[in-house]
């Protein structure tokens, strides 16, 4: 069957639903094109963690209700080093920006919910299979539904298909260039109906390696431990996990609360970047164009930033014929997701353990530790990155 629209969005990720959202508010219509089921898609965990920008924007969009009243603010964070812990409290450092924890799957259902009942059609198990003449003005997404073959013109494509999609590959490979850096180790993490040990995250490095302790409300906590790459959940008994997690999580007079874990996940970490995020009536947006590494809660953010970008691109297109931010569209969003990188990559140095405790990395590691402690104006940057700066 052949539709039609003004931009075919593939991918119902935190990037095409608030793509959806934005171009609807000012009379655009898109339709999404998404490989999974509803049910998938709203089920799917991930990390949590809001910056100040992605809250103020789901809230002029109307779709905060629920994150106001759920999400758990936090103006502070810990960090650990060698069992002792030191408070960052950003709102104090950034005038105010804080961070809230809302678990990324109980956005993916208000931004759905919400595209629904303002009309935006939305294909779950749908899959793109081929994106065809984004150098002319008509490209067509053809997709495959219930074994049936379609095809959705629009006068511009948003590729919104996150790593594994097929927007990137669509794009010129002479067109940009690709960096990646895999990491030495993985994530564990799991949730467990235990109420949380802490009020505000606390980041851990230790000779045992990293740790983490997030939440997600009164009665869960997100907890993660740096593994091995080769490691497997088959080695890591609910007791292993518990265990391992009080030792490199203690200080002094901190208990950890336990409980019954459901859900438990290994993930390897990696940083990724193109260079370039657009070719003819093609624009790449949040994990299809990169990849940061876990240690920040940038991933969602991101791609909330490019899609912010990318409509109001859109949006002077389509209502003043005017491509110039269009063509700006890549050069813009690249500068935030490179600092986006600088900082996730930083984090991900600062904690997890890499070389032996004592060795010439270690004392780097603990230096900046030590430096954060003695300097106003390293918490302060490290407290503007880490709730996201405000205009980039
Ligand atoms: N056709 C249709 N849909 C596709 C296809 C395809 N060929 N390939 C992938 N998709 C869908 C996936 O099923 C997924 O739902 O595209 C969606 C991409 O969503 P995300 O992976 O969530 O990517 P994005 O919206 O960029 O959000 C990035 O999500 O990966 C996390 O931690 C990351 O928080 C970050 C955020
Ligand atoms: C999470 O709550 O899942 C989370 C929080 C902070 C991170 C990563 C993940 O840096």
């Amino acid at each position: 069957m052949k539709h039609k629209t003004q931009v075919g969005i593939i991918g119902a990720g935190p990037a095409g639903l608030t793509l959806a959202l934005l171009l609807e508010r000012a009379g655009i219509g898109s339709v999404i094109i998404e490989n999974r089921s509803r049910d998938y898609v709203e089920s799917r965990v991930r990390a949590g963690l809001l910056e100040q920008n992605t809250v103020n924007l789901f809230d002029e969009l109307g779709v905060a209700g629920r994150l106001n009243k759920e999400g758990l603010q936090h103006k502070g964070v810990y960090f650990s080093f060698d069992y002792e812990r030191q408070r960052i409290p950003f709102d104090e450092l950034t005038g105010g920006r804080c961070i809230t924890i809302y678990g990324q799957q109980e956005v993916i259902k208000d931004l759905i919910k919400a595209n629904l009942e303002k009309g935006t059609q939305i294909e779950f198990e749908a899959s793109a299979t081929s994106i065809e003449g984004i150098d002319g003005t008509t490209p067509i997404i053809h997709y495959q539904q219930n074994g049936e073959q379609h095809s959705l013109e629009c006068a511009y494509v948003a590729g919104c298909d996150g790593f594994h999609g097929i927007s990137r590959k669509t794009l010129p490979k002479s067109t940009y260039r690709e960096y990646v850096k895999e990491y030495p180790f993985s994530w564990l993490g799991i949730l467990a109906y235990a109420p949380p040990s802490t009020d505000e995250l606390i980041y851990c490095y230790t000779e045992r390696g990293f740790s983490l302790h997030s939440l997600r409300s009164e009665s869960v906590s997100r907890l993660y431990l740096q593994v091995t790459n080769d490691d497997s959940l088959d080695n890591w008994s609910d007791d292993r996990i518990w265990d391992e997690l009080s030792r490199r999580l203690h200080t002094e007079g901190f208990v950890l609360n336990t409980g019954e874990i459901f859900e438990k996940a290994i993930t390897p970490m990696r940083s990724f970047m193109i260079d370039n995020m657009q070719y003819g009536r093609l624009f790449l947006a949040g994990d299809a164009a990169h990849i940061v590494p876990p240690t920040g809660g940038k991933g969602l953010n991101l791609a909330v930033a490019d899609v912010r970008w990318l409509a109001v691109a859109l949006i002077a297109s389509f209502q003043t014929n005017n491509d110039d931010k269009l063509q700006a569209y890549s050069t813009n969003a690249l500068r935030r997701i490179w600092r986006a990188q600088d900082f996730s990559n930083f984090m991900t140095g600062l904690f997890h353990k890499q070389q032996e405790q004592g060795s010439f990395e270690y004392h780097l590691q603990k230096a900046k530790f030590d430096y954060i402690r003695q300097s106003r104006a390293y918490a302060t940057t490290i407290a503007e990155n880490y709730v996201g700066l405000k205009e980039i």
